[in-house]
């Protein structure tokens, strides 16, 4: 069924180029644009963001990258959007993401992975009421 879901293109996706190149992707797929901001964040909005990841040891250097520069906030709808967005994006560690993804064929990172997705419907409930309010 159709579902929303809540996509970051993280700062190392602007600074490289690569925005035109990973919406590409999901539109290519067949998901629909339903919001979207280029937004540079600060440490609150980070930690709102990534409220499950606060008190581990890879959050504040992730705090850090993802406060560094403008990301591209948007939410996609599609036919079961959740599961097919982190398909396209891949396993997390870019190093061993599967080749054809996202992370995949363009990160070999851990940290700067390029892209984010909503893991649940629950989480993408949450998450587009933290960067969209006015949906
Ligand atoms: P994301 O899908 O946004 O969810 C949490 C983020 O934390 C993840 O993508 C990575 O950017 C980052 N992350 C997860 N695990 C690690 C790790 N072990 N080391 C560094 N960064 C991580």
């Amino acid at each position: 069924s159709t579902q929303r879901t809540l996509v970051l293109l993280k700062p190392d996706t602007v600074r490289r180029g690569l925005v035109g190149e990973v919406i590409g992707r999901f539109e290519a797929k067949g998901l629909s644009l339903v919001a979207m901001e280029l937004r540079t964040i600060d440490a609150a909005k980070a930690d709102e963001h990534y409220a499950e990841h606060v008190e581990r040891d890879f959050y504040p250097p992730l705090r850090a990258f993802v406060t560094s520069g403008p990301l591209v906030a948007m939410v996609l709808e599609g036919d079961e959007a959740i599961e097919v967005v982190r398909a396209l994006n891949g396993a997390t560690d870019g190093r061993k993401a599967a080749p054809g993804t996202i992370r995949g064929d363009l990160s070999l990172s851990n940290r700067e992975n390029l892209v984010h997705g909503s893991d649940s419907p629950e989480s993408a409930e949450r998450e587009i009421k933290i960067w969209f309010p006015g949906l």
